[in-house]
């Protein structure tokens, strides 16, 4: 399995494989190359484990603190220039190295001779407060406890070797997250509106839902056409399978992908859906990781994929598969199998070393493991499932009704089992049944709003509908002068976080939300203090 392990394996490996999905911010495997070659500073600040000593949610309040690191560039600074705080979000600071180099701090950085800094989030990277990660131990890891640590760092931060104290209000700082880091930087700018000139939560999820099956809709809408609905095809064929208990039907369909000894049919159903998104984690790249700026961010992996699928000109061996069950279904074929079934064989099954299927041996396929997932070892998987796990939610799910490009036996309780396995009660922190949503969505949710925060997101992003212009939000979504925000036609997650180091050879639908971000954070930078 890989909720836990392909993050880690993942540093072994190096820049030669493709890295799990996993999380809401997955151009990890991209970033993590450019990391290898790069050079910031890590520095630490001596965080506060606990900023709420009179909250009884964070009994037993250890008074301690932790290094928490970041990594700062001061190449464009000047002296009166702001401050980008690029909120690290579940990742290492890192593999958010990129931002600094050519993304949207370096962009904002020329722009107004600024700063830019990385604060890694806590337990990430090796920001972790406790040496292992038990369910005690991650009583701290909240959205609460995480926006304090940015209000922390704005007010005590230091940067070595450059002249003067840089600390906010004086200096004007401005945030800028992507994604859950997008979320959280909008959540500060609500409760630290104060101290911060600005923030931009781009691809912010500031919505949290207890299953989030509209993962699925953009690549449904938008993806390539015959794909998606060979793809439908064979779901609604093997559900009905599923439905109809044809249990030698079933084991006959696994055995065509090299998966038949995986027994949970969940754990089978999320095995072939790794090439689309399976819940929570995938070992190959999505609709997700695709960007503008390929190949120096993501990865077109779901084009292979799709190319797989759809091709008409596979030979006579892969073709003939799309009969090999039709006698199931009224001597109709299963338009695509072959090619599905190819891609799975050629690209997944030899991912699982130990030739171990149904383990949670890496690579591998099976989840139904308690021992393997209750290993309290720190690591940034643990700890984001954690996150889902108690406050945010958004389980991948089908649908319950219309078109599904997963099985519709993948529902809540699979992801639930996992939380439950993970973290067992504790002396004094005891998971809820199903996430806290109410923790997350106290900030205000879809309609969060705040002075100075600049909402921005793509209309072809999977975590769209848990943003500011979802298709799910109350009432119609316009900018103002006071609450700024922006739609990018056919933009994916956080899509204006990447750059080339010139704007204006951008394509025009990046360049013109890049222009907007300079205009609106001038307007932020120039009115501070006054
Ligand atoms: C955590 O690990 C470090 C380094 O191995 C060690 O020095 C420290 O004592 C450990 N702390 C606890 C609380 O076990
Ligand atoms: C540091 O800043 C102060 C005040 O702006 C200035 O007087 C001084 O010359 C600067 N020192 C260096 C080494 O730049
Ligand atoms: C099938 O997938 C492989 C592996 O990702 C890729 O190299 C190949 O181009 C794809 N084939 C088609 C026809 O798209
Ligand atoms: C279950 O997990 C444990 C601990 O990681 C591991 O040693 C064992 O091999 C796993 N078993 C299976 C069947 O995956
Ligand atoms: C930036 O791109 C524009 C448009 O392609 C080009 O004219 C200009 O020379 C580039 N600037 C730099 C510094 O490369």
């Amino acid at each position: 399995m890989r909720v836990l392990k392909l993050l880690a394996s993942l540093v072994a490996l190096a820049s030669a494989s493709p890295a799990p999905g996993l999380s809401r911010n997955s151009e990890q495997w991209v970033e993590k190359r450019q990391a290898a070659s790069a050079a910031y500073k890590a520095h630490t600040i001596d965080m506060p484990i606990d900023h709420f000593p009179s909250n009884p949610r964070y009994k037993p309040h250890p008074k301690g603190t932790f290094k928490q690191r970041y990594f700062f560039d001061s190449s464009y600074y000047k002296p009166g220039g702001p401050v980008f705080l690029y909120i690290g979000g579940e990742t290492s600071g890192e593999s958010r190295f990129s931002n600094l180099q050519t993304g949207i701090i370096q962009i904002l950085m020329e722009a107004f001779n600024g700063l830019g800094v990385i604060l890694e989030n806590r337990y990430y990277g090796e920001s972790y407060p406790f040496n292992t990660s038990t369910t005690d131990d991650l009583l701290y890891l909240t959205t609460e406890q995480t926006i304090a640590d940015n209000e922390y760092f704005a007010k005590h931060a230091t940067f070595p070797g450059v002249n003067g104290t840089l600390n906010a209000p004086q200096t004007p700082w401005v945030m800028y997250g992507g994604s859950l880091a997008g979320a959280q930087t909008a959540f500060t700018m609500k409760m630290y509106n104060k101290l911060f000139a600005g923030g931009i939560g781009s691809s912010a999820t500031t919505q949290a839902l207890l299953s989030y099956p509209y993962w699925y809709d953009p690549i449904i809408k938008y993806g390539p056409s015959d794909c998606v609905a060979r793809i439908i095809g064979i779901v609604d064929k093997m559900d009905e399978l599923i439905k109809k208990k044809n249990t030698k039907a079933i084991q006959k369909f696994k055995e065509l992908f090299g998966l038949g000894d995986l027994k949970d049919i969940r754990d089978f159903a999320m095995t072939i859906a790794f090439p689309i998104g399976g819940p929570m984690n995938y070992p190959t790249n999505t609709w997700q990781e695709l960007n503008w700026d390929f190949p120096r961010h993501g990865s077109e992996d779901f084009y292979d994929f799709c190319g797989n699928v759809t091709n008409l000109d596979a030979p006579e061996d892969i073709k003939s598969v799309d009969y090999a069950l039709a006698k199931y279904t009224d001597g109709e074929p299963w338009t695509g199998l072959g090619g599905y079934t190819d891609y799975v064989k050629k690209t997944l099954i030899p991912q699982c070393e130990s030739g171990r299927i149904d383990s949670t041996d890496p690579g591998c396929f099976g989840t139904q493991n308690k021992t393997y997932y209750a290993d309290p070892t720190n690591g940034g998987a643990r700890s984001y499932l954690y996150s889902t796990c108690s406050e945010q939610g958004a389980y991948q799910v089908a649908k319950a009704h219309g078109p599904s490009m997963i099985s519709r036996v993948l529902q809540i309780s699979y992801t639930q089992q996992w939380c439950t396995w993970a973290f067992p009660p504790g002396s004094h922190n005891t998971l809820p049944r199903t996430p806290e949503l109410s923790q997350y969505n106290k900030y205000g949710g879809w309609n969060i709003q705040a002075p100075r925060l600049a909402l921005i997101d793509g209309d072809a992003d999977v975590w769209l509908d848990l943003c500011y212009h979802s298709n799910l939000a109350p009432s119609p979504r316009y900018s103002t002068d006071e609450h700024p925000s922006y739609l990018i036609a056919g933009g994916g997650h956080h899509w204006d976080s990447a750059g080339i180091k010139n704007v204006s050879a951008e394509p025009g639908y990046i360049k013109e939300a890049h222009l907007w971000q300079i205009r609106t954070v001038k307007k932020w930078v120039e009115g501070w203090g006054k």
